[in-house]
């Protein structure tokens, strides 16, 4: 048994998660289920990444506390993981007592060896913000080619980089003041210290693509790393020095730790030390192409002054485009996870993400097209399609219950899926996802044409028995099928797990089992339904429109962390704001409530949600030809009996929600929760429809 712990990297806790995130953490939380399925001991760790000077602004101007600012986002940041099915086992954040408490320790041990060095530096500094500004807080004339609002490190007109110092009439972004140059002291870690090192590790740590990467930084000689930063700073206070912070990119990584430890602390903390002492575990981060250099140089050597132990392997990815281009918040392509929630499937990003995974650094193109047609073509058309036609087509007349055996032929199915799954663990254990879905799809396919070679709707009229033992034949090699599937689309494996009836779970170990003899299969309930492209456009409206909204992010909420390297989720992650004063003071106006339509709405009828222990399934009549479906969350407050007949208060224009089970088209207004959760009914007479003013 293998012991794994495994990261993706900390999203800075500045802006919302979108598509381009998910490309790393569905690759990882594939990776860890799979893991798990195979009965390693495996545990995903990750956490917001709160610190630097670009979060200490935003929440400035949201008028909060770098605290407060951050454990907000934290939370919807985890909300959104969620929703796509992300199942970390700690998610923490970087402002915690651990990563301080590791963050010293290592500074410490490195100044102890003799890695830390002082030097007095020259840096641009505002007297109207108070404070030193890091590169993207410049902008200025383009040295070279003279464009002008460029920023201090480097042009997007010509694309040549330089030091802030260089720009013509440079101006602070935050304040518009001229900044001057002034010296300060800074601490850097003497990076050459760990030269040796790391080309040993790099040996066995990165992929050789990689390797031949950082080879050409190794030759050029490591230079030092300033790891310090003047106040004002939201981050730790460096021990023994004056006013002075840690650099945001020391303590992220570090943050790794952090995580780990917390969640070991609550339950057996002797076990952090399996991965980051005694070398028993292995450590396993997954990144994106823009900040190889931070983990595979900096991070190491640090590690290693620490005297923790290294990570086995830094896994490294792609970016994301969007309709062949790069994304774009005004073409809105710069999907947030949220709105991607409000109009689609999750459990299709998963599917399209894995379908074009493989273990190298390529981008991975989100196509409308494509996109739909994975999903639609092979979840719903292929796969989703074997269980319906056998458990919702003909089961049900056979009594839903299988023959007693497999026949020959079944068992002969059951083996090609089983040697299907010998090629799709190695594919998955290597990350050659791409090619684990291709294996599970042909296995789809002759599953799909074993059944219409035996035409089991043809022969249940004159031999129902040989069409139970098709059937039985075909669920137990579906029953193979799902679960392959299961590291990618879990949600909707757990749906095959309750239609089979099975007693024990699918894993990776158990893959082989059969159904049970003369086992009784469960009602057939849709298990996907397909998307058209309305809904994809939708999405990308409503991201257009979100963009437009918002005011004009003011330029030093353009940049992340004063990172050095360019990053993707760097320049797209801005502070979600509020438009205009009124928003800042909380209050709406009349017309800003006429948006919000609430109405009265009578509950026709009210019915359980298989699969979902929070929701109850509820026809609305709220004054139209057809009632409206709702998914409400009220299973434990309400029994479903008990609602039905009551006129309730509704949102009515809300844009419909696609869910697991179907789509909610309104919301019912309530307070409290679970068991203490109320619904707003009317006192008197209301007819449905009424408008509530
Ligand atoms: O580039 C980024 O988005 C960083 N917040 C990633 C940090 S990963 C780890 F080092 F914390
Ligand atoms: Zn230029």
């Amino acid at each position: 048994m293998r012991k794994l712990l495994v990261t993706s990297a900390l999203p800075y806790a500045n802006g919302p998660i979108h598509l381009g995130h998910l490309v790393e953490t569905i690759q990882t939380d594939i990776w860890v289920r799979f893991q798990k399925l195979c009965g390693h001991e495996a545990y995903y760790f990750c956490a917001d990444d709160t610190h630097g000077t670009p979060i200490m602004i935003a929440a400035k101007k949201a008028g909060k506390t770098p605290e407060e600012f951050t454990a907000e986002i934290q939370k919807q940041h985890y909300r959104d993981f969620n929703g796509f099915f992300i199942n970390f086992d700690n998610y923490y954040t970087t402002n915690a007592p651990e990563n301080r408490e590791f963050s010293e320790l290592i500074y410490e041990a490195a100044k102890k060896k003799g890695n830390i060095a002082r030097k007095t530096i020259r840096q641009l500094y505002s007297e109207v913000d108070g404070m030193f500004l890091p590169d993207r807080f410049v902008k200025g004339t383009c040295p070279k080619c003279k464009s002008p609002e460029q920023y201090g490190d480097s042009c997007e007109v010509c694309g040549s980089t330089y030091s802030p110092t260089d720009l013509i009439d440079p101006k602070s972004t935050v304040s518009g003041d001229t900044p001057v140059l002034k010296e300060t002291d800074h601490l850097f870690f003497k990076l050459g210290d760990y030269q040796k090192f790391l080309e040993t590790w790099l040996g066995k740590g990165v992929s050789p693509g990689i390797k031949r990467k950082l080879d050409e930084w190794l030759t050029d000689g490591l230079r030092d790393w300033d790891i310090s930063r003047d106040a004002p700073y939201f981050g730790f206070a460096i021990p023994g020095e004056k006013d002075k912070f840690f650099y945001v990119w020391l303590d992220a990584p570090i943050g790794y730790m952090a995580s780990s430890r917390n969640f070991f602390n609550q339950n057996d903390p002797s076990r952090w030390d399996e991965f980051w002492k005694d070398g028993s575990g292995e450590i396993h981060h997954f990144i994106g192409k823009d900040i190889v250099y931070f983990h595979t140089l900096f991070w190491p050597a640090l590690l290693e002054a620490g005297g923790f132990q290294k990570p086995a392997r830094v896994h490294v990815h792609g970016f994301l485009t969007v309709n062949g281009e790069k994304m774009s918040k005004s073409r809105g392509t710069l999907v947030r996870a949220e709105n991607y929630l409000k109009h689609m499937e999750p459990e299709a990003l998963r599917y399209f993400y894995a379908s074009k995974l493989g273990p190298g650094l390529d981008d991975l193109d989100l196509s409308r097209d494509d996109f739909l047609s994975r999903w639609n073509a092979d979840i719903v058309g292929n796969i989703t399609n074997i269980y319906s036609r056998l458990c919702g087509g003909i089961l049900p007349k056979l009594g839903s219950t299988l023959s007693k055996s497999i026949s020959k032929e079944g068992t002969a199915l059951k083996k090609e899926g089983m040697a299907a799954a010998d090629k799709v663990k190695q594919h998955f254990d290597t990350l050659e996802y791409a090619k684990a879905i291709k294996e599970i799809s042909a296995f789809a396919d002759s599953i799909n044409r074993f059944v219409a070679s035996k035409e089991p709707w043809k022969t249940i009229k004159t031999n129902p028995e040989e069409a139970r033992q098709v059937v039985t034949d075909a669920l137990n090699s579906a029953r193979i099928l799902a679960g392959l599937l299961k590291p990618v689309v879990p949600s909707f494996v757990r749906g095959v797990e309750n239609l089979l009836n099975l007693k024990e779970e699918i894993t990776f170990q158990n893959l082989d089992q059969k159904l049970p003899s003369e086992h009784i299969i469960h009602p057939y309930r849709n298990l996907a339904g397909r998307m058209d492209e309305k809904v994809f456009d939708a999405m990308l409206e409503e991201e257009a429109r979100l963009a437009a909204a918002e005011k004009p992010a003011a330029s030093a909420e353009k940049t992340a962390p004063e990172t050095g390297a360019k990053s993707q989720s760097k320049a797209s992650e801005k502070p979600a704001e509020k438009a205009g004063d009124q928003a800042k003071s909380g209050l709406i106006s009349i017309e800003d409530l006429e948006k919000v339509e609430l109405r009265a709405g009578r509950i026709l009828h009210a019915e359980l949600v298989e699969g979902a222990d929070k929701l109850l399934r509820v026809e609305l009549d709220v004054g139209e030809a057809e009632p409206r479906q709702v998914f409400a969350g009220i299973r434990a407050a309400y029994k479903p009996e008990d609602l039905t007949g009551l006129t309730v208060a509704c949102v009515a224009n809300l844009i419909p929600r696609k869910m697991k089970f179907g789509i909610s088209s309104a919301m019912l207004l309530a307070s409290g929760k679970d068991a203490e959760l109320t619904l707003y009914t009317a006192h008197r007479q209301a007819k449905p429809g009424d408008r509530l003013k």
